[in-house]
Order: C-alpha cells, then structure tokens, then sequence
C-alpha cells in the first residue's frame, strides 16, 4: 500500500467504535410504548411478577429472559430453512447434521457402525438429558441403589439437575473456588474444582457411586464463565484414570472456545474451529441445546464417540437410547425436528465458530457489563470478568447493607421493577435454585445470588444494552427505598421459579 494510503488506514483501524460483522436484513417493529409504565405495572401485577408469564409484546426494551432459542438467524439460515426436507426417514438435513457433527467436532465423531446410531437428534436440550438420565438410571439400576450414585460437575444447569435428580441420582456442583472471587485477572472461573473431584474418587466408596462426569461449557450456573481445556484436560486425567466417561454439556461450546483462544496460554495460534477439536476431544459424549450455539430457534441433540469409555461402560446405551427417542420424539433420523431445522442448525453451525462473530458478540456482553459497572460506580456490582452470554447482576452486592434481607427476595423485586420499566431479565438466584424444607427456606449450596440479563445473539445493538444499563443503575442509586416482595403462590413447588406468583411488599394483595 502507498505510504500516505497506509497512514490514512492506520488512522481508520485506530476507530474506537467498531462495525457489527454484520447489517440487519430484517426489522420487527415494537408493538408497545417505551413510556406506558401504567400498563406494564398493571400486567406484571396481573401475572404474579412472574417475568416468565409476561407477555413478550408488551416489552419495548431488552428482552434477556434468555439467550436460549432467541437468535437472530441468518439469511443463509433462513434460505436453508426453505430448502428444508420434510421427508419422514433420512430427510436431507439428517445426514447434512451428522457431517456437520463430525465438521465441527472432529472425525472421532463420525458414525462408522451401519447399525447402532452415535448422534440422537431431540427436540432441544432438556429432552436430550432427560433421555440422557432416564436410559443410564435404567442401565444401572439407580433407583434400588443403596447408596446414590452421584454425577459431579462444574455446574449443572436447573433442567440438567431435575433430569438427574427425577431419575434418582444426585447432582453435585464442584464450582470453582475462583468463582465467588471477585477477581478480574481470574479468566476461567467456570472450571471445575479438580481438588474436590479428586477427593471424591480417590475414595473408593464415593467413586463407585460415580458413572459419569460432566463439564457445562461455558458454566451457565456459574455466572457464564468459560472453563479452561486445561482443566478439560485435568478432568479427562482423572476420569480415565479411574474408568469414568466425561461428558459435556456443550450447548455454547463456540464462546467457550473463543475464551480459549484468546486467554488461555499457548492457544493464541490456534483458531477456534482448531480449539472446538482439541476440546472434543477429550470427552466421550456430550450433549447440546442447539437454541444456544446451533444459532437456531428449537433444537437438541445427544452425541456418543462410538470408541470411548462410555461405550465400552454401557454398551447397551445407544439402542436403549434409539427406542426411547422413538417413544417420545419420532425417527431416529428426524427426532422430533422438522427437516427444515436440521437445515437451519447445520447452517448455524458452520456459522457460530466464525471469529468476526465470536469477538463482536462476546465483546459486546462484555461493553454491556463494563457499562452497568461504570454507571453504577461500583466493579463489583456484577460478576466480573463477564462471561460469554450473559452478564449476572451480583445481588448480594447489588443490595449489601440495605435493609433487604434474602426472605424479602430483592432478587425478584429487581426483575418486577425492571418489566415495568420495559425489560425483561431473571432471577437465578436463592429462589430459582433454593428450596423449602418442613416450612424453612433452604438457600443453594453453594450459595449462588445472581439475576441474568442473557444477551440474545445478532439481535440488540449496544444502544439498547446501554438504555438497560441506565435503568438499573438508577434502581441501584435507590437501592435503599426498593420494595421486597412475597411469594403469594408456589414457594413449595419443584422448579418453583417458572411457575411462582410474587407480589410487591408494599402493595395490598
Ligand atoms: N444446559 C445448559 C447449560 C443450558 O443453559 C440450557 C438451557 C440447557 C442445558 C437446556 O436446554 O433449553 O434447549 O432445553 N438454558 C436456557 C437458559 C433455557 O436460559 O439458560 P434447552
């Protein structure tokens, strides 16, 4: 390049505001008022404060319930979706899924055994787990063991614990110490406390109760944050040292990778598609909620590595896993997802481990929680450093030394106050992950406090994270003067969160 053209270009890459990867090809205008703070107080009364039961029209701000099935797809994803087969047996996108499986994961994934399957497609992630939990119970015969068998991880996600848990094995959560660390240079804290997993297999009674250990990649539980490949790496260790397959919850294994590449020493030469290998590596299964990174709307799948720990443990897995799918979801070959989808999920695969993607969409999670931070005057405000998907309002520090205590639930009173002002986020904290025991309430253990506002991928601009960021900054000037609130229905149910009903402290029932 001419010189004086390559001083202009180096004056144009030193621009502090980057360009989006991408231009919006579709537009949905909001159907409500930003300013009608009545009416969405109104309907937030009318359904509980429950954020789950408030209606998603009615909201003009940031809808961050969840990342999970909210993408905005691309258009090489919607015109695969028209080309979509809908053929009942071995549609078109069955077989693009199960090249792309092995595209993306690696040739340890291919299905070389014309008779037993090796990728089961579900509906989405959860009916992956449930048939998961449901056929290794059933292979082990958990519910007439004397002692329960127990599957360790780094953070089971809610679903993944009631799966395990409805079928009468235990769920245990080996956090890393690092993540209630409030330490910024801390850059894997959703690892897996390798101490405590060693502990419990060097004990030969604790480690025949185990059948499988599982990693959630990024750690959803945890705050969103990414766990290291050498600490997959140190897990993988252990487990075959004792004989125990390692499974992953991999539903957004492309940001987690991404955290890889750029943090953890050594992998800098590597590209993310590389780093996704290298980490599949070292698993023998692993199972995925395609509505995170698939970039898709709906879809889950179940993949096992046909030579692995886990078959040689459960042979009979993979059949007994074909007929339960049959029973609940369809074919094996379409697995309760339309051959249009299939389509979609492959095209969204190939897309997700784009780089240009990755940097733009963590780099803006992370402008958004650097924002909430700077306007609440407070770095500790949120979990920091900021996670892949999501950014987690710490509320034990949100209200520390206010006169809200854990039964005034400040957790909720925040989501209730933050529909009415026209945004939707969600507690996952002491009331979504504790429970009531003979009339006590029981806090989770460890103790996580935390509301998530889940960026939705390719849909909001920074402007609109920023106009949230205001918001809660403001509630948090006046956390002083912010109202608890009571439950007034479901505080003894299972997975209590989705179907409670709160009210104001300071309003009548
Ligand atoms: N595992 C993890 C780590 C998840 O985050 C989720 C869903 C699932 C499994 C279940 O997948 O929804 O397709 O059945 N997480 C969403 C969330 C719902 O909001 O975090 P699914």
């Amino acid at each position: 390049m001419d010189r004086w053209l390559k001083d202009f270009a180096d004056q144009f890459r030193r621009t502090k505001i980057r360009n989006r990867p991408y231009r919006n090809a579709a537009v949905s205008f909001r159907r409500c008022a930003q300013d009608d703070f009545e009416a969405r107080a109104r309907l937030a009364r009318a359904v509980g404060l429950n954020t789950f039961l408030f209606p998603a029209d009615r909201i003009p701000g940031c809808d961050l319930l969840t990342d999970s099935g909210t993408t905005t797809m691309t258009m090489d994803q919607w015109s695969q979706l028209l080309l979509g087969d809908e053929s009942y047996g071995s549609n078109e996108g069955y077989f693009a899924f199960k090249n792309q499986i092995v595209e993306t994961f690696g040739p340890a994934w291919e299905n070389r055994d014309r008779f037993v399957e090796n990728t089961f497609i579900f509906h989405q992630g959860r009916a992956a787990e449930h048939g998961m939990f449901k056929v290794l119970a059933g292979l082990i015969d958990a519910r007439r063991a004397k002692d329960r068998f127990l599957i360790p991880s780094n953070g089971h996600f809610d679903t993944t614990q009631a799966n395990i848990e409805d079928n009468g094995l235990e769920a245990r959560n080996l956090f890393s110490p690092e993540l209630r660390r409030h330490d910024l240079k801390a850059r894997f804290k959703g690892d897996m406390d390798v101490r405590a997993l060693r502990a419990l297999l060097d004990d030969p009674a604790m480690r025949r109760r185990i059948p499988l250990v599982y990693l959630t990649i990024t750690n959803n539980t945890g705050g969103g944050q990414p766990v290291s490949l050498s600490n997959i790496r140190a897990v993988r260790r252990l487990t075959t040292r004792h004989g125990i397959p390692l499974f992953l919850d991999a539903c957004r294994f492309a940001e987690n990778a991404w955290f890889i590449r750029h943090h953890e020493p050594g992998m800098a030469q590597r590209t993310v598609p590389e780093v996704v290998r290298l980490v599949f590596d070292q698993v023998d299964g692993f199972h995925i909620s395609l509505k995170k990174d698939g970039l898709a709307n709906i879809g889950g799948a179940l993949v096992v590595k046909e030579k692995s720990l886990f078959t040689e443990r459960f042979p009979k897995f993979r059949s007994l896993l074909s007929d339960h799918q049959i029973l609940v979801e369809g074919h094996p070959t379409y697995g309760g997802l339309a051959g249009r989808d299939l389509k979609g999920i492959v095209e969204g695969l190939k897309t997700v481990v784009r780089e240009d993607y990755l940097t733009h969409r963590i780099h803006q999670v992370q402008r958004f929680g650097a924002r909430i931070q700077e306007l609440c005057g407070n770095k500790k405000v949120i979990m920091s450093p900021v996670g892949g998907h999501a950014v987690y309002l710490d509320i034990d520090e949100f209200f520390a030394r206010t006169r809200l205590k854990d039964s005034d639930l400040p957790g909720i009173a925040l989501t209730g106050l933050l529909l009415i002002a026209g945004h939707r986020l969600c507690e996952l904290g002491v009331y979504a992950f504790g429970h009531r025991e003979q009339g006590r309430e029981i806090p989770p253990n460890p103790r996580v406090n935390y509301v998530r506002a889940a960026v939705p991928r390719l849909t909001y601009e920074d402007q609109d994270l920023f106009a949230l960021a205001e918001v809660i900054a403001g509630l948090y000037r006046q956390r002083d003067s912010l109202p608890g609130v009571t439950v007034t229905h479901g505080q003894d149910l299972r997975l209590r969160h989705f179907k409670s009903r709160f009210r104001f402290k300071s309003e009548r029932s």
